[in-house]
């Protein structure tokens, strides 16, 4: 399902004060040629190194340069509502912690703070800047929010050193804009949850119980969902993953945590996925700091963890769809069509695990059950293919 749009998409470009602003007059033209309306915002230190008068003939638009200009006709309000993304290039290590730490002192934040669009940055700046903890925890803050980042590439930098620094290439940051507007809106105004990943449960402080998990699967449901244009929420324990672009993450480590993280957001989803390996037990007692070696035998009791499926299986509303996983080492069909009744969900996906299957891979071979009794056996597929084909199945019994 196609949207025939009349009027161009609309890009809001943020420029901010790195010697790379000059590049932002290509990446504008770049934008405009790919048919792209586009408004263009600039820093005040952004304009020691491009003037609006530039960006004003290229976008055919008023350039935003000043927070409290008369002239200025439209409100950085208005100017983000008509925004489909708001891309930042360049995007100073200035830049990165303002909208870090939500701070609006200047044209380009004010505009972040107020759109709520995808946003893409493409970071420049010297490579010991980069590569500082500050800049790198304000990177992880703003991708945790579903912040998409061009990574800055090796190269000359502007102060003769060379490294990790340079504004992306022109090509980068156009593909990237229009990959991300180019997606799929099948799924757009829906809100997805997924969980993924392991959960740890803790025996004392420094061991615990979990499992083989990545979170590849989870992962490539949510960004599979991104694509399709919802917005999407990613519960994820604790994995090696980087969160996919446009996704918001929460992270948690214990079964607890994620049944409370789940129950925090599914009352406004309306699809969930349950791709999470949640351990069913944890330690009744967490013993404080190392358990001694005081004998060659230890007993750990174990306790029953929430059955966080069936949980909000049990709350469902008519308008949201679950979906459910089960891990088995034999007689799949039988357990999961057990787990289909059972956790009442509208498809189960079923994936033998163990002998190197299932966990960690980057293949998997699923076999979906439907609550009307229908199977659909997949061959062995890339995960991120595995993914599709699940929203495929999901967008189907949406639309009857
Ligand atoms: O992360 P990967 O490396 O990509 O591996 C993918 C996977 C093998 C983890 C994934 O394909 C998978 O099978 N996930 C479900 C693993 C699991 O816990 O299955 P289960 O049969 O034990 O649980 C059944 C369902 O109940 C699952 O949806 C699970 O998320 C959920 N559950 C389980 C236990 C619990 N306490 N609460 C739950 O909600």
């Amino acid at each position: 399902m196609g949207t025939t749009c009349s009027t161009p998409q609309e890009i809001l470009v943020g420029v901010t004060g790195s010697i790379a602003a000059y590049k932002a007059i290509e990446i504008v033209s770049g934008l405009k040629k790919s048919g792209f309306a586009v408004t263009v915002a600039l820093t005040p230190s952004a304009l020691k190194f491009v003037t609006p008068l530039t960006f004003e003939i290229l976008s055919g638009k008023e350039v935003y340069s000043e927070v409290f200009a008369e002239k200025t006709k439209v409100s950085h309000i208005e100017i983000a509502a008509r925004a489909s993304l708001f891309l930042v290039a360049p995007a100073t290590a200035n830049f990165i912690a303002k909208a870090a730490h939500g701070i609006a002192d200047d044209p380009v934040t004010l505009l972040y703070l107020s759109s709520n669009c995808p946003v893409v940055i493409a970071p420049a700046m010297n490579e010991r800047m980069f590569n500082h903890p500050a800049v790198q925890e304000n990177l992880e803050t703003l991708m945790r929010r579903g912040v998409i980042i061009v990574s800055p590439e090796e190269g000359r930098l502007a102060c003769g050193s060379t490294g990790k620094g340079r504004l992306a290439s022109v090509e980068k940051i156009i593909s990237t804009v229009e990959k991300l507007l180019k997606k799929r809106s099948t799924l757009k105004g829906k809100t997805v949850l997924v969980t993924a990943g392991p959960t740890q449960e803790k025996i004392d402080e420094i061991r615990y119980i979990s499992n083989y998990s990545s979170g590849k699967t989870g992962y490539a449901l949510a960004a599979e969902a991104f694509k399709r244009g919802a917005q999407v929420e990613l519960i994820s324990g604790p994995t090696n993953l980087e969160p996919p672009p446009g996704v918001n993450v929460t992270y948690v480590k214990t079964a607890l945590e994620m049944r409370k993280a789940c129950l925090d957001i599914f009352f406004r989803a309306d699809i969930t996925i349950m791709a999470a390996a949640v351990a069913d037990y944890r330690p009744v007692k967490k013993f404080d700091g190392k358990l001694k070696k005081s004998h060659n035998l230890i007993t750990l009791e174990l306790v029953e963890n929430p059955d966080i499926l069936k949980e909000l299986s049990s709350k469902k509303k008519k308008t949201q769809l679950i979906v459910g996983f089960a891990a088995e080492t034999s007689n799949l069909l039988e357990n999961a069509q057990v787990k289909l009744q059972e956790k009442k969900v509208d498809l189960l996906v079923a994936n033998l695990v163990g002998d190197g299957k299932g966990f960690g891979q980057d293949f998997n071979q699923v076999t979906l059950l439907f609550s009307d009794g229908r199977k659909h056996k997949l061959p062995l597929l890339p995960k991120e293919k595995v993914a599709e084909k699940i929203f495929d199945q999901i967008e189907k019994i949406l639309s009857n």
